[in-house]
């Protein structure tokens, strides 16, 4: 089976080709290949203005999609007639971009007369984490499925690897989104908490333009903070912890970004132009994110009794993010002694935008039947897990 995922829900026009074995005798046993996954990236353009612009990326979306289009197929080397159905992201994003993937694959699949199926983008970045791992085009993933539920089979022998796994907390973060997620089984969510104004990246990519860094602030941030050499250091900036105690699951960063502001704004030029200081407040900035997102998830893994933490969408390529996870989400988060949580979370470039996510996302949906006519498909700029 050959999926086409597209995404163009923010900044990057993403096209990707899946290709899904059939089961080799039991139920259970389906191959995922990646044949190709084109993410092209619109970064340079909204660098000159330190964020995206809906209406300017819309139109780089218009330029761009069809030749990445074609660019993937080809390098999957397919043609458009093996494709069994697509996959576009309808929300949430920016709704101008969204529209641009939409009425695109609206237009194939009323020529090829193929089925579409709507994406969450939101549940395609919890999704990522089912994308094969390896590096090579040649690397391919077993899914752990749940199709025996859905369609009803009664094979006793399966080893349902998903026994393990949920309940699940998924902690989206992004550019657009900060979310804390339940996950009971696949395709079964329920929102905890999101952010109350910026969103994680957001924060980070506003920050980074504070300090006079580069867009997309996050990977600067961290590359700043990697860079700090503390000992040598003695201003360091202390930012608050934005509802770090509060007992609910929301976030909100946007108070985090004025605390920089103002830090920035009362240091002598002299000392605000150093690269010192520049680090300095990348790593305290990063870190007071990490201590909020890593508390208010694991609060809600010890409460809803997860066996699973999973993360997904782009501040989740964050290195230190990454680390830090691991090492606190292996220690026994006040459950008995030897309770260890699983932690998964994609490869980087699964973390970010791309069409691969949007895919496989489709393929679990497909299992329950849920593709449309062309007709049927809409933009829902403010779509809900
Ligand atoms: O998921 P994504 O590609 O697009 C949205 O759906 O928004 O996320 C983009 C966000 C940006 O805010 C960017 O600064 C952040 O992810 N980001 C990172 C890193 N790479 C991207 N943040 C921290 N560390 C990174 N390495
Ligand atoms: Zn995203």
């Amino acid at each position: 089976m050959i999926i086409l995922g597209i995404d163009t829900s923010c900044d990057d026009t993403s096209v990707a080709i899946l290709k899904i074995d059939p089961p080799p005798k039991i139920w259970w046993g389906r191959k995922l290949k990646i044949l190709s996954n084109i993410v092209s990236s619109q970064v340079k353009l909204h660098a000159k203005y330190g964020g995206v612009y809906p209406f300017l990326a819309k139109r780089e979306h218009q330029k761009n999609l069809p030749i990445v289009f074609e660019k993937t197929l080809k390098r999957a080397k397919i043609s458009v007639k093996e494709i069994d159905f697509i996959a576009v992201t309808v929300g949430p994003g920016l709704e101008p971009c969204l529209w641009v993937g939409v009425n695109f694959v609206k237009e194939l699949a009323k020529k090829l007369r193929l089925p579409i199926i709507p994406i969450n983008h939101i549940e395609a970045h919890i999704m990522a984490n089912w994308l094969p791992i390896g590096q090579t085009q040649n690397s391919k993933t077993e899914l752990p499925f749940m199709e025996a539920k859905v369609k009803k089979r009664t094979e006793s022998s399966s080893p349902l690897k998903t026994q393990n796994l949920f309940p699940a907390i998924c902690l989206v973060v992004s550019g657009g989104h900060s979310q804390l997620i339940l996950m009971n089984d696949f395709l079964k969510y329920k929102i905890l908490g999101e952010t109350r104004d910026d969103a994680a990246g957001e924060c980070l990519d506003k920050a980074a333009r504070i300090l006079g860094l580069p867009y997309p602030g996050g990977p600067a941030i961290a590359a700043e903070a990697a860079n700090l050499k503390p000992k040598t250091y003695n201003l360091t900036p202390k930012l608050p912890r934005p509802m770090l105690h509060q007992k609910n699951y929301d976030f909100s960063f946007s108070g985090l970004k004025t605390a920089v502001l103002y830090d920035f704004r009362d240091r002598p030029p002299k000392i605000r132009k150093s690269k010192e200081y520049i680090r300095a407040m990348s790593a305290e900035v990063q870190q007071a994110i990490i201590d909020v997102l890593i508390s208010k998830t694991l609060r809600a893994a010890e409460e809803y009794k997860a066996k699973t933490i999973i993360l997904g969408g782009g501040v989740a390529a964050n290195e230190e993010l990454r680390r830090q996870f691991k090492v606190q989400s292996s220690l026994p988060t006040g459950r008995p002694a030897k309770f260890k949580v699983n932690f998964f979370v994609p490869p980087k470039k699964f973390c970010t935008d791309n069409a691969a996510m949007v895919g496989i996302t489709a393929f679990f949906h497909y299992l329950k039947g849920e593709s449309r006519n062309w007709q049927k498909i809409f933009v829902n700029a403010n779509l809900r897990i």
